[in-house]
Parts: structure tokens; sequence; C-alpha cells
């Protein structure tokens, strides 16, 4: 049997064409008419004025963060369940993550456990420098209240939106929230470049720092010269060739993800124990992955009973993110709450998800984990 995995590449436009487009025109490294071409297009397609296309997401928070002033000792407020890339670059900075959990009705960064957090630092007398919130699994954060208390409380927002590129709050796209947005087009990503991210922003001078910090932060002489610490961030123009190609067919890719969703809910809405992740009213999501509860007591198995069983199959599925907080790193750092993720990944799985899956792939999925849940 065929591996199956939970979000392979799917290249299936004009990708070919356009990087041989690229190569044939010998701009192949990190800028070149692709590059630009991939920054307009996003924008276009997101509806934000001015972005930089960067080697990851990584890179893109990375540099949202100095230029929200992120600096030695201060403190960055971050989701706590996500990836540890959205709080790795919070340390690049010399500064300490502070967690935020979770509300079970959405997955995402709880709002009012926000607004207590940041009483209680205003109450200590050290204000965040900034918040990091997470769209997660293609789903975005409720962003009205959110983007509320940090303006109440002169908090810059910076939007991970590296999951949830396509999806919408309210009708505006992830990314284009608080002051900058980050999206990756990392492998495992809805469209990808192999890898690589952007930073988005309708703030002009925000995107144009980026750009020059991104490319060592040289000053305008004719020899090398250096007045800020720069990075090697940039994308290649190749790359941005395949993700123009990829971004083309995004809607179609949103699409199918939304229908393998559809079928593994209709499919397993008998089994009791089995839940999905909420699809909160205010947005539409990408549906980058579908994410399931397994409450044991009721459905006799556990998620890692069911991981391990697909696992022996040759079908790739994996837990919902360890919370940042219960990581071993980030083990010094305060988180408010915390309850709610650890459930979440005591009992949650994400089953794959590639928008390049048959029905007959989502069937031989559906059919083990029927058969687990009806003979533990
Ligand atoms: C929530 C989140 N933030 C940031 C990143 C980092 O993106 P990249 O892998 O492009 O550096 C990822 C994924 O990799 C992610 O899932």
């Amino acid at each position: 049997m065929k591996r199956l995995y939970l979000s392979p590449p799917d290249l299936d436009g004009r990708e070919r064409e356009l990087i041989l487009e690229a190569y044939e025109s010998n701009w192949i490294t990190t800028l070149g008419p692709q590059v630009d071409a991939f920054e307009h297009d996003i924008c276009e397609h997101i509806g934000v004025s001015y972005a930089a296309a960067l080697s990851s997401g990584t890179a893109a928070l990375h540099l949202a963060l100095l230029l929200s002033g992120v600096k030695q000792g201060d403190e960055v407020l971050c989701s706590t369940f996500t990836f540890a890339a959205s709080a790795n670059p919070i340390t690049y900075c010399g500064a300490s993550p502070v967690f935020i959990d979770s509300n079970a009705a959405t997955w995402n960064m709880d709002p009012l456990l926000l607004e207590e957090e940041l009483q209680s630092c205003r109450k200590k007398g050290k204000l965040p420098r900034a918040l990091v919130v997470v769209d997660l699994y293609g789903q975005c954060a409720d962003y009205d209240p959110i983007l509320k208390v940090c303006d109440e409380y002169g908090v810059p927002v910076i939007a991970d939106a590296a999951e949830a590129l396509g999806a919408t709050y309210k009708g505006k796209f992830a990314g284009t929230f608080g002051k900058m947005g980050v999206l990756s087009f990392n492998g495992n990503k809805i469209i990808t470049t192999s890898g690589g991210g952007m930073l988005v922003s309708s703030n002009k001078e925000f995107i144009e720092s980026a750009r020059f910090l991104a490319t060592q932060a040289r000053d305008a002489a004719p020899h090398y010269q250096h007045s800020h610490i720069g990075y090697n961030y940039r994308l290649s123009n190749i790359l941005a060739a395949m993700g123009r190609g990829q971004l083309e067919n995004l809607d179609k890719k949103i699409a199918h993800r939304k229908a393998i969703n559809k079928f593994y809910r209709e499919s397993l809405s008998d089994i009791s124990g089995i839940d999905f992740m909420p699809i909160a009213s205010y947005g539409k999501p990408n549906y980058w992955l579908t994410c399931i509860t397994v409450d044991p007591l009721q459905s006799k198995v556990t998620n890692e009973d069911i991981r391990l069983k697909l696992e022996k199959e040759n079908i790739e599925s994996r837990p919902l993110w360890k919370p940042m907080h219960l990581q071993p790193i980030f083990q010094s750092c305060r988180v408010r709450g915390g309850a709610v993720t650890e459930k979440l990944f005591a009992e949650g799985l994400c089953l794959p998800s590639g928008s390049g899956m048959m029905v007959s792939d989502q069937q031989r999925v559906v059919d083990i984990l029927r058969k687990i849940c009806s003979f533990p």
C-alpha cells in the first residue's frame, strides 16, 4: 500500500513552466521578476498593500518582532497551541515568551485570558512588547476582541498566519490583521515553495525595512558598509516562481481540503467519542489539516492507538501540537491558563489532508478508523 502523508506538496499547475522561465532568464538568486511578481500576487490575493518574500515563515516572524522593537529582556505574548516556530524567534531577540491558552470553541487564543494577562502585566508595571497570535490549523483567531484589547494596552499584534493562507475572518483574509502578518510556504503548507515565507503589512516602512534587514542590511554605499546587523532571509527567484504557480490554484486546493474535511466528518459522525475541530461562525478556514479528538472513555481507544494503527497501515497521522508551555525549552516561561490545550494535546490527532488525496485514500483512512473503533 502506498504511503499516505499528512500534507505533502501538491504541484498541479504552471509551477514547472514558471520555474523554467526563471531558469532561462538567469534570474536564479534572491531577487528577480518572479520574486516581485510573487509579492504582488500575494498582495492581490489577500488584499494587503505590501509584502516581502522571505526564506521562511520563521524568518518573517523574526523580522516582524525586530520591527516591533522587541529587545533583550522584553516579554512577548504568544499562543501556546502552535508549532515552536511561532515562539522561537522571540528568543532570537533575547526576549521571553509568555504563553496564552486557547478556548475550546475555536482552539485558538482565548481573548479573555489575553485580557487577564494584560491586566496582570499592567499591575506589575511591565507590558509585553508584542503579541504573536496564531491562526491554528487553517482557522483564524478571533481578531476583533484581540485587536481591541491590544489596542487599549498599546501592544502591537503580529498575526502568525503560517497555516492559514486563504482563510478569512469576517470576510478579511488571514495575515491582514494587526501590524504585520506572516505566511509560510513550507513543504507541508497549503501552497509551498519547498521552503519560504512572506511578511505582509499595510505599512510600507515595515516592508522596506524587512527587505533591508533580509539582505544583510547593506547601507547605501558603493562598498560594503553596515550600520545594522542584517540577515540572509530573502526568497530565491526560482522558488518564487514555484510559489506563483501554486498560488494560482489556491482556491482549488482549499476546496479540495474542505471536501476532505466533509468526507471525514460525514464518514465518522456516528462514532461516539470522536469529535472534530470546531469551525467558528466568524470566518472560513482553509481546512489545512483535518483534526479530531478522541475521548477514550467513549470510544474505548486513544488517539495514540489510532495513530499506531494508521502507521502500521503506512498512513501518517500526528498528535496535535504539544503546547509550548509543556515544551522542555520553554518550561521556565509563564503561561496563562493551559488546561484546554493540554486536553487537546492528550486527545487530538491530525489526519491526512493533502489536496492531492483521492477519495479512495480517504476511504482507506476512514475504514481503519471505523474498524479500530468498532473492535478496539
Ligand atoms: C504556526 C506556524 N508558525 C510558523 C511556522 C514557520 O514557518 P516556516 O516553516 O516557513 O519557517 C509554521 C510552520 O512551519 C507554523 O505552523
